[in-house]
């Protein structure tokens, strides 16, 4: 069954002149992009997107981190495309969860500079659709 998932290549992987590489992996797993966008988040964007983490230790520099510079927004589809990113992207934090072969197993040090974000879930996916491209919210 086709699905949807938000990809975010961070202001990290940006930075580093990794978006050819990523955009490549993506394709190459065989999935499709099928909305592209570099932009500088907002910061309400930006807020509304980690409004899970708000509390935590970590949040205030993750929204700072977010907002830092220009980041690439994705739409992918494909078969289990969320799972199939995910294991694309590796675990959050690239040295203790990420394995080598993975985005951030391969290109990252820190939890917080960790290259990629992708939708955890059919909800979480349609929700962050909406927010990054309105106009492919699905109702
Ligand atoms: S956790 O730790 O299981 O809740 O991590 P997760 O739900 O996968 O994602 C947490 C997001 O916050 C970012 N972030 C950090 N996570 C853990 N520890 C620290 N110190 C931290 N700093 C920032 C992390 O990159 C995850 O972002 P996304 O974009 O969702 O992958």
């Amino acid at each position: 069954m086709t699905e949807r998932t938000l990809v975010l290549i961070k202001p990290d992987a940006v930075a580093r002149g990794y978006v050819g590489e990523i955009l490549g992996r993506i394709e190459r797993k065989g999935l499709t992009i099928s909305a592209l966008e570099l932009r500088t988040a907002p910061t309400d964007v930006a807020a509304t997107h980690y409004a899970e983490h708000e509390g935590r230790p970590f949040y205030p520099s993750l929204l700072e981190f977010i907002t830092s510079g220009p980041l690439v927004a994705a739409v992918i589809e494909g078969p289990r495309a969320i799972a199939a990113f995910r294991q694309l992207a590796g675990g959050t934090d690239p040295v203790e969860k990420a394995v080598p072969g993975t985005i951030r197993g391969d290109f990252g040090l820190e939890a917080q500079q960790n290259l990629v974000h992708g939708s955890d879930s059919v909800e979480s996916a349609e929700r962050e659709i909406a927010l990054w491209f309105p106009h492919l919210a699905s109702r």
